[in-house]
Parts: structure tokens; C-alpha cells; sequence
């Protein structure tokens, strides 16, 4: 790797971050849903638990240093009684790190339970993991009202969304530290998570299980809103893509569609129906390109459709043949597409 690819490598991995805006946006610490706030308090109750050990334990150990290290201190031969008293503590301190081992394990057990357990009404969401994005299926008893997304989550808040998780190649991990814990996502086994967001915001979403070479540009956002927000947004997703404007946009349809795009692509009510690939019906209206990798604008999707190894090394898009004045018109084709 030469020194410029290596700088834009460094510069990728830490757009996501400058993406998100906030770092509270991608924390365990700033917990915005239920199950969120449970994990949180399990994690501010180990942590105090294990401080005031841990301080005990050296205070305990100093105490015993200094006093060994007195010029004036001889060894001191025990009684009997204070054998016993010391047997005592030791037998008393085994007892109490027990109990707090129990403690901390049912604690775990019954926080994490919660976060399996499905509300009432949930919205269902299908995410299935693949190198390197997520697929996003909203489900519903009504074939109509179903629709696919991809790397970008909109959820209601105050209604519980429960996610079946999939892979399709390796094993991932589902993981927005604000919102939820993380799930693994497993080929031919189905996990699910549940949550309830607390109210509106943008929060950020990373693969959390090593799954290969671009496991660290696997991330995704998940929008909160409000639930008429929401309902504005899973209307507008259900409609098929919008149809050309202009005469570039058409030349742009009309090249993802004859062209070999479509083999992976579905933009729906425009002609492509292919399934390997992100589904692109309302490309224009997300916030990223490739997994959260960089920002949807113009200019990044040109530069992402000339050499998209060059940016993502591994990644299964291919580099397309084009011409400067074809893929300006793809481009303003797929960024029309709100
Ligand atoms: Cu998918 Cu790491």
C-alpha cells in the first residue's frame, strides 16, 4: 500500500465518525431507548461494584506493605483468636465475592432477556448482514406494504421495532450503542433484538464482529422520528422510484438499465430487479454511500461508481466501463431518486 493510499485509508476510517457529527451519537453512554438505559445501569453498576473492589483490594495490599517495610517491625506470631478472626474475614470476603458474582450474573441474565423479549404491536424489521452492508426489510402481513432500504434504519419512537437478524455470508453483529446491545447476525439462523426508542434523533450503528477486510466500513445509521415523520417516510419509501426529470436523467435510467447496474440493483417501477446489490428505488433520499462510508453527495457517488476498490478494497461492486458524461448522467439519475 503506497503512502497516498494509505492516508485516504486513514482518512475513510475516520469519516464515519466525522459523519455522525456527535460522538454521543455512538455511545453506550448516552443510552435513548429502554433497553438502552437497562444495559446502561448494568454497566455503571459493574463499574462501581468492581472501582470500590479494586480500591479495597490495594488500600488492603498498601496497608500490609507499609507496615512490613517498618524498620521497627518484627514478625508477629498469631494467637489463636486472632487465627480465627482472620480465617473469618477470609471466609467472609469469599462469602461476599460470591454473592456479588451471583448478583452481577442474574443481572446480566435478566437486562439481556429483556432485550429479546417482543413488545406489544412491534414494527418488524428484517436486517440481514452482507459484506459489507445491511439489507433492510420492513415486514408486513400486507405484501403491499412491504418495502427494502439499505444502511439506513427510520424507526418510530415509542413503539417497540423488533429486528430479525440474518447474514448472508459471515457472521456480523448488529450494534447502535444508543439504542440497543449487540446481536449477532448468523447465515441460515435467525437472532432477533427488540427496542423502543425514546424520542427523535440520528444514531449511529457499526458491525461489531469481525467479518473480513472492510469490516470496519460496515456501518449504518438509524433515524428515530417522530411517528407521523415516520409515517411520511414509509409512504414515500412504498412509492416506486420517482421517473426521470431531465434528459440527462433519463440517459442515466436508461444506462442502469440496460446497463450491467441493474444486474445487482432494484430500483422498483424503473426496470431493475437485481438482488445482490443495495436496493436503490430511493437511493437520493439516504445520508451515506456504501455502508456509511462517505457522505451521499454528487461528487462522492461519481468517485464511488469510477473505482469503487479504490475506495473499498474487496467490495463486490465492480468497476464499470464509463465515460465521464455517462456516469455524471447515472449519477444525477440515482441522486434524483428521493
Ligand atoms: Cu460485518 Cu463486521
Amino acid at each position: 500500500m503506497n503512502a497516498r493510499r494509505f492516508a485516504q485509508q486513514i482518512a475513510l476510517a475516520a469519516a464515519p465518525a466525522l459523519l455522525a457529527g456527535c460522538v454521543d451519537s455512538q455511545s453506550v453512554l448516552n443510552p435513548q431507548s429502554g433497553e438502552a438505559h437497562d444495559l446502561a445501569r448494568l454497566f455503571w453498576i459493574f463499574t462501581t461494584v468492581c472501582s470500590l473492589v479494586w480500591v479495597l483490594v490495594v488500600a488492603a495490599l498498601l496497608t500490609l506493605l507499609l507496615r512490613r517495610r517498618r524498620p521497627d517491625s518484627t514478625p508477629e506470631t498469631d494467637n489463636l483468636e486472632q487465627q480465627s478472626r482472620k480465617t473469618a474475614v477470609v471466609a467472609g470476603l469469599v462469602a461476599l465475592t460470591a454473592v456479588i458474582l451471583v448478583l452481577f450474573t442474574l443481572g446480566s441474565f435478566y437486562t439481556t432477556r429483556g432485550l429479546i423479549a417482543p413488545g406489544p404491536h412491534p414494527l418488524l424489521i428484517k436486517v440481514t448482514g452482507a459484506q459489507w452492508w445491511w439489507q433492510v426489510e420492513y415486514e408486513d402481513s400486507d405484501p403491499t406494504q412491504v418495502f427494502s432500504t439499505a444502511n439506513e434504519i427510520h424507526i418510530p419512537v415509542g413503539r417497540p421495532v423488533t429486528f430479525d437478524l440474518e447474514a448472508t455470508d459471515v457472521i456480523h453483529s448488529f450494534w447502535a450503542p444508543n439504542l440497543m446491545g449487540k446481536q449477532d447476525l448468523i447465515p441460515g439462523h435467525r437472532n432477533s433484538l427488540t427496542l423502543t426508542a425514546d424520542k427523535p434523533g440520528e444514531y449511529r450503528g457499526q458491525c461489531a464482529e469481525f467479518c473480513g477486510l472492510q469490516h470496519s466500513h460496515m456501518a449504518f445509521l438509524v433515524v428515530a422520528q417522530t411517528p407521523a415523520e415516520f409515517w411520511a417516510w414509509r409512504q414515500a419509501q412504498l412509492k416506486p422510484a420517482a421517473p426521470p426529470a431531465s434528459g440527462q436523467q433519463a440517459l442515466g435510467q436508461h444506462l442502469f438499465v440496460e446497463g450491467s447496474c441493474a444486474t445487482c440493483h432494484t430500483i422498483s417501477g424503473a426496470g431493475a430487479g437485481g438482488k445482490t446489490g443495495p436496493d436503490l428505488t430511493h437511493f437520493g433520499s439516504r445520508s451515506t454511500i456504501a455502508a456509511g462510508l462517505m457522505a451521499n453527495t454528487p461528487s462522492n457517488l461519481a468517485a464511488w461508481i469510477k473505482d469503487p476498490q479504490e475506495l473499498k478494497p474487496g467490495v463486490n461492486m465492480p468497476q464499470v466501463p464509463l465515460s465521464d458524461h455517462d456516469r455524471g448522467a447515472i449519477v444525477a439519475y440515482l441522486e434524483a431518486l428521493k
